[in-house]
């Protein structure tokens, strides 16, 4: 058995064609960088935020949920400095339209533009024509460009009130993060939770970012999903709770089946101006090109709560039961786009495994607990009654505990092919044999033996893998 290298095209293409994820609006001829998730798609999203929910909130005593909403009042990004300072620098082709990213291209020089304002990379973009280099456009080649400006990524709305009236003074935002809701209900759950610092808010929800570049399949999207925790500590605790959560986010990712070469940190040299410490853990995703980041663990100071203090005109400090000192309570956050887990997730999993036939199986080896689908039922005959009753009637019978499929269609090889295709960990055959000695075959996908297992023995057997 040989593995073959992944690309982007083969990710993109099994996805449409197993369910896990569409192209936004097709029948219109698509709208960019928005993705839909199909039906196998959307169990591995639940299951990928489910077991970040386990990990984040329910296994732990310092943590607690929250769902605000998407919209929320106008003031909030002011105060937050998302309205004046959200900004990617554009650089567009005169020539073709395209639009870019600048600090994009200057990193093809090795210059680090992550942090640098239009101004500064328009004279960054002056230092290297004197060099000789000029800059291309990454479509047609052209260097008829112009300068870099600053692009807003808040995407406005005009809820409640006519398009024609849409102007500053009454424009709503669709929120870029979810972690602005949090800070908006740090006084909320501290009054109605007994809840004591340290302790930490965690919500998963929809975001949206009006990106300039957007191009990674669902790598970069216009609207994706946050699963986020913001963690309220005295500033004296900072460095000891950040280098646990570092830890324990790093370990969540083994523990799901990701492994360990395939991750790194990120240490951010140029932080935003409250932060004082930031890292990434980066994904090898191979078929984007490398490693690239998945996940932000940051410590923002005191800086959230203060400005929704002065802005909203509210009390946002805590009193110390022990001190009896009142201090604003300092955040560390972590953050990751549940897509680009996903994403991730996909990467590990997908294998292509060359048969003795001289066959490529694609397989998607997804750690059991993530599966989509987690058994899959078939008749081996599709025309005898005896052997589908009896599938569907084990079928039933378990989809009440797993996520489960009942197939009868077309020959078993080619069931077996979808399932691996969708990372279904076991396919249980209901033939002639299974009516006389009440067994069934039990096929394994990432070793593809299979088992004859007593009826009455199934559930035990199952539930020890699953
Ligand atoms: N509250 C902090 C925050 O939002 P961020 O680094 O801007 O920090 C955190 O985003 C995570 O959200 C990223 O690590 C990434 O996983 C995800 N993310 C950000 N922008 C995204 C986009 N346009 N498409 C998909 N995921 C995105």
């Amino acid at each position: 058995m040989s593995e073959k290298k992944l690309t982007i095209e083969k990710i993109v293409s099994l996805c449409k064609r197993r369910g896990f994820v569409y192209p936004s609006s097709e029948i219109y001829g698509g709208f960019a960088a928005v993705y839909d998730y199909g039906p196998i798609g959307i169990e591995l999203k639940n299951n990928l935020a489910k077991a970040w929910w386990k990990h984040t909130v329910q296994m732990r005593l310092d943590v607690v949920g929250l769902d605000s909403g998407i919209f929320m009042h106008p003031t909030t990004w002011k105060a937050s400095g998302h309205v004046d300072g959200f900004d990617d620098p554009q650089i567009d082709c005169k020539d073709c339209k395209n639009r870019m990213r600048a600090d994009h291209m200057l990193e093809e020089f090795d210059i680090e533009a992550d942090k640098m304002t239009a101004d500064e990379i328009n004279a960054q973009v002056e230092e290297l024509k004197k060099k000789g280099t000029e800059l291309k456009c990454t479509n047609c080649g052209s260097k008829n460009l112009t300068g870099a400006k600053n692009f807003s990524l808040m995407v406005k709305s005009n809820l409640g009130s006519p398009v024609d009236e849409l102007s500053e003074d009454n424009v709503v935002y669709l929120r870029p993060e979810t972690c602005g809701g949090i800070y908006l209900n740090y006084k909320n759950v501290v009054d109605s939770m007994r809840v004591k610092l340290p302790f930490g808010i965690a919500q998963i929800g929809k975001a949206f970012r009006n990106e300039i570049v957007a191009r990674q399949f669902i790598f970069r999207t216009r609207e994706f999903e946050q699963m986020e925790m913001q963690y309220f500590l005295h500033p004296s605790m900072m460095q000891e709770k950040y280098d646990d959560w570092k830890q324990v986010r790093w370990d969540w990712y083994l523990e799901y089946g990701i492994s360990k070469e395939n991750l790194r940190w990120y240490k951010h040299v140029k932080l935003a101006h409250y932060a004082a410490e930031a890292f990434d853990i980066e994904y090898n995703y191979t078929a984007l090109g490398g490693f690239k980041e998945m996940e932000g663990i940051h410590q923002r100071g005191d800086w959230d709560l203060s400005q929704h203090a002065k802005f909203s005109g509210k009390k946002l400090d805590y009193l110390d039961p022990k001190t009896n000192k009142r201090f604003v309570p300092h955040i560390l956050e972590t953050s990751v786009g549940l897509n680009r887990m996903f994403l991730a997730c996909l990467h590990e999993a997908y294998t292509e495994e060359e048969l003795e036939n001289g066959e490529i199986r694609t397989v998607l080896k997804f750690d059991n607990r993530l599966a989509p689908i987690k058994i899959a039922f078939f008749p081996l005959l599709k025309n005898k009654p005896e052997l589908v009753a009896k599938a569907r009637e084990l079928y039933q019978k378990f989809n009440s505990q797993y996520n489960c499929e009942f197939d009868d269609n077309g020959n078993i090889g080619k069931r077996y092919r979808r399932q691996d295709e969708i990372g279904t960990p076991f396919c249980v055959t209901v033939d002639f044999e299974s009516l006389e000695n009440q067994d069934v075959t039990v096929r394994d996908r990432d070793t593809m033996k299979q088992e004859r297992i007593k009826i009455g023995d199934l559930d035990a057997y199952l539930v020890e893998k699953l």
